[in-house]
């Protein structure tokens, strides 16, 4: 049988070997970016209720109305934007599934889509599956967009621009003048913006997140996808929505009924009631600026010096003055003599710039902070 693999340089994840490098060598695990600890107990009461009551069959394809309906209402509130719960919103399996999907649906042969290194690891492969092209920007020394330069490498070709805020892995955060840029560029040359704002929660410092739904003329060309799984510490549940406009989300649902159809009920039907408590999210910045600072004292005095981190629950180290070993080395010396696993974050880039720089993910019990922290400070 002859196969041609579409992707053929795509290996096995660096989380998943980070984590089970972690897990080989008994090492503290700060690579994969998921919590380890408990979920509210409340969502888990609420999912059981549901399947015992007998919601265990398929959804809507676009999602549970009365999901759609509260999240609608969290648009509202959250970024003074009206969006229509039958029309805008589409609940997908994970963030993942919404960035596939709008993928699927709006990228063809040869379409170019503009992506800022070091990038989210799936924005490439869904691409190129589509037989799009993707199209490499370095992000600046701290971690920005140089918009002049995305000027210049905007061509015929160029369809869509992807843009994360608050950024994984560097836990940069995008202005407000950053998005305004972004609105004249993609409405100068006719551009979809997908835009990954599924740490839209944990941006820290009092700064208001900028999603692309606060700026009405950029909205009309965006998709904005967002995660329950980095809301309510859920990782392993998910769960995730895009919004859009109508006409765009109709061509969304065509791709994504042929992706999963729709997503799994009892959940669903958790989430919209969890959801219409506000307090179940508005301290989430507080709650991971905590840790953020928590992990921040524990590496104190460390020679490890930290990258500013204003959002996500990433901090990025940098090791310049304890080594000049490739990242991808360093880490896994880290992992196997040190036991603290991360994240090398030259993989987050096609053209693999290593500027000796780990990514340690805070999302963890104070206890596990320590711990690592104690370690990395006897580095
Ligand atoms: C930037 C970014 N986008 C998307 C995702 C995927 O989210 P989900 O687990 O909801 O599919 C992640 C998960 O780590 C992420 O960091």
């Amino acid at each position: 049988m002859r196969i041609e693999s579409k992707i053929p340089d795509v290996g096995t994840s660096i989380f998943t070997v980070m984590s089970k490098m972690a897990l080989d060598h008994n090492a503290i695990n700060l690579s994969q970016g998921f919590p380890d600890f408990m979920i509210d107990d409340a969502i888990i009461q609420l999912v059981h209720r549901y399947m015992r009551e007998g919601h265990n069959q398929y959804a809507p394809m676009p999602g549970a109305p009365v999901l759609r309906t509260v999240i609608a209402e969290v648009v509202r509130t959250s970024f003074n934007r009206a969006v229509d719960p039958d029309t805008e919103i589409t609940i997908t399996s994970g963030a993942t599934e919404s960035i596939f999907s709008v993928i699927s649906a709006f990228i063809g042969r040869g379409d170019e889509v503009i992506m800022f290194d070091p990038s989210y690891d799936s924005y490439d492969p869904s691409v190129r599956l589509n037989g799009g092209i993707p199209i490499h920007i370095n992000m600046t020394e701290s971690f920005g967009i140089n918009w002049d330069e995305v000027r210049g490498r905007i061509t015929k070709a160029t369809r869509m621009i992807i843009i994360n805020t608050p950024h994984n892995p560097s836990g940069s955060i995008l202005s407000e003048s950053d998005l305004l840029e972004l609105e004249n560029i993609a409405e100068q040359f006719d551009l979809l913006v997908l835009s990954d704002e599924v740490y839209e929660r944990l941006i820290f410092d009092g700064v208001a997140h900028q999603s692309v739904l606060r700026f009405p003329v950029l909205a009309s060309r965006s998709f904005a996808v967002f995660s329950f799984g980095k809301t309510f510490h859920a990782t392993g549940w998910k769960m995730g929505y895009v919004v859009a406009p109508a006409q765009l989300t109709a061509e969304i649902r065509r791709a994504h009924q042929f992706v999963v159809f729709s997503v799994n009920t009892p959940i669903q039907l958790a989430m919209a009631d969890y959801l219409r408590e506000p307090g179940h999210y508005r301290g989430l910045g507080k709650f991971y600026q905590q840790k953020r600072d928590f992990f921040l004292n524990e590496i104190k005095g460390s020679s490890f010096e930290p990258i500013p981190s204003r959002g996500s629950y990433f901090q990025l180290v940098s090791y310049r003055t304890i080594s000049s070993e490739p990242d991808v080395q360093m880490a896994e010396r880290l992992t196997k003599e040190f036991k603290v696993a991360s994240i090398p974050i030259s993989v987050f880039y096609k053209d693999s710039t290593d500027r000796n720089i780990l990514r340690f993910c805070f999302a963890k019990k104070e206890e596990t902070l320590a711990e690592a922290g104690r370690i990395l400070r006897g580095l």
